[in-house]
């Protein structure tokens, strides 16, 4: 490892354009997941009073930054971008570190972020509105898009780099001044996007870091009557309540929650394809990925074959520090998750879903400091078993046979979420029958349920999201409102003007 990641760094809040030590009485610790005794960072949390610093900061900022033209707005993220990418590698093995996920994986996600900041920055010379004909004559009816002021980011920790691009860049482009909350497990990433965003030339006061925990300072960043929209990605418990009291503001609120994504494979389907599919979709990023394969739903034809195809190739992964070229699954990110997705796995054998391959923590040295559990399949899981329902968030794989078409539509549809989804099958008419059936916000045919592409929304229905869609035009459209014009240009009284 080279000298420079082994020290441990000091992190500041960011407020007005200053690094600024947080004034709550925590010490928090962000520690490498794959080996604890490795500390990254060490910072003091936020408390109210930082959070409302901050909010005085945005709205201080926010007039001026609202009248800079947005094609402006989009060069200093363009500029942001180039600095990015100046910076790859060393992002991408810092993400190793604070997250735990493989330096492929994060190489991946530092990709992704900047496909977001370079679609979000060429937004700002294509935030358009629409002109449409009036009823009356010599009348011009148009729209222009306003940003909505001060605004909220809460980003979880599993992509502490590609989600706050794709928020923060639409939010500023956009003409908002942005108080930014990461959580907590992940915040050498986040001080590294906004130290990049100061760098691009960001005025003060329009991104403001606050680090700290979600109770310390949540509240505020959903309640203050400043606020006047919140992006929201993490769990339903949480979101749920900032969808609730944003809703009770009369402000703007997107969360994107949970899943539990089906992948079908049918009887045609190419089973090396669906293979490799599904162990990305199911192992990649240790399970920890709202759009994780949880589920997988086999055609009966090709059950078992698939399964022991499944099996050979999850037991191959290597589990180790995601640095490491030859480890192919990394660590879950902290004690809790661990604790989570073990209990997951006695709830699973409680309720009689048989354990096919892992479910506990693997032995050795190498394993010993960090968070480690082993790629997991069960069998014979039906759809009333909490492992069936349940967002786990880790790789923990349920298996689910089916003989039609419309039991495996009921056994896809049959969770409260509806992110996403993933069928293999060579047939067309068929895949096509599926894109209409299945509820979800998002399907792959014959590719894994993971992922998304900057220039298309991404997002969920049922309990996996409530708000507009993220990413791609949604996503600016988030942060802006329309604002409709009648401008009447004959000068002439008439009797009426008003249908
Ligand atoms: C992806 O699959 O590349 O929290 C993105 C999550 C999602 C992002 C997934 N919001 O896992």
């Amino acid at each position: 490892m080279p000298v420079a990641e082994l020290k441990t760094t000091t992190l500041k809040q960011f407020v007005s354009g200053r690094w600024v030590e947080g004034r709550g009485d925590r010490e928090i610790l962000s520690l490498n997941p794959a080996d604890t005794n490795e500390i990254i960072a060490v910072f003091k949390g936020a408390d109210r009073q930082d959070a409302l610093a901050a909010l005085d900061a945005a709205e201080r900022a926010w007039p001026a930054w609202k009248k800079t033209p947005a094609p402006k707005r989009g060069r200093i993220v363009q500029r942001a971008l180039e600095i990015a990418r100046s910076r790859v590698d060393e992002l991408a093995r810092l993400l190793t570190r604070e997250e735990g996920k493989i330096l492929g994986e994060a190489r991946g996600e530092v990709d992704k972020g900047m496909n977001l900041m370079e679609w979000y920055a060429g937004e700002g010379m294509r935030l358009m509105g629409q002109t449409a004909p009036s009823e009356l004559p010599s009348n011009f009816l148009y729209t222009v898009r306003e940003p909505l002021g001060v605004v909220s980011i809460i980003t979880p920790w599993n992509f502490p780099w590609a989600i706050p691009c794709w928020k923060i860049a639409p939010a500023l482009v956009g003409g908002n001044a942005v108080i930014f909350k990461p959580a907590s497990l992940v915040p050498a990433m986040a001080v590294e996007l906004v130290k990049i965003f100061e760098e691009a030339g960001l005025p003060p006061g329009v991104l403001n870091l606050v680090l700290g925990s979600g109770s310390s300072v949540g509240d505020a960043l959903v309640r203050d009557p400043r606020i006047r929209a919140v992006s929201f990605t993490g769990s339903n418990e949480i979101g749920s309540g900032v969808h609730k009291t944003a809703g009770e503001r009369g402000i703007k609120v997107t969360c994107e929650m949970g899943g539990k994504n089906p992948c079908i494979i049918w009887d045609d389907a190419d089973l090396n394809l669906a293979l490799g599919g599904v162990v990305k979709g199911a192992f990649g990023s240790t399970g920890q990925r709202c759009t994780a394969t949880s589920r997988l739903v086999l055609h009966e034809k090709i059950a078992s074959r698939f399964k022991e195809m499944v099996l050979a190739e999850a037991k191959k992964i290597k589990l180790g520090n995601g640095l490491d070229p030859e480890v192919g699954m990394g660590p879950l990110v902290d004690s809790r998750q661990l604790e989570t997705v073990m209990n997951y796995i006695e709830i699973g054998k409680k309720e009689g879903a048989r354990l096919l391959l892992g479910g506990g923590k693997p032995q050795g040295a190498a394993y010993q400091n960090g968070y480690f559990v082993e790629p997991t399949v069960f069998g014979g899981v039906i759809s009333s078993m909490r492992i069936f329902q349940e967002e786990i968030f880790g790789p923990v794989l349920t298996l689910t046979t089916v003989k039609t078409f419309e039991e495996a539509v009921a056994t896809a549809n049959g969770v409260r979420f509806g992110l996403t989804s993933a069928v293999y099958t060579q047939d067309l008419t068929l895949a096509m029958r599926f894109v209409e059936d299945l509820q979800v916000g998002m399907v792959h045919v014959n590719s894994p349920t993971i992922g998304g592409e900057a220039q298309m929304p991404f997002g969920g229905i049922k309990a996996s999201g409530v708000g507009e869609r993220e990413m791609a035009k949604e996503g600016i459209n988030f942060f802006t409102e329309p604002k409709t014009v009648f401008l009447d240009y004959t000068g002439v009284r008439r009797e009426s003007n008003v249908y």
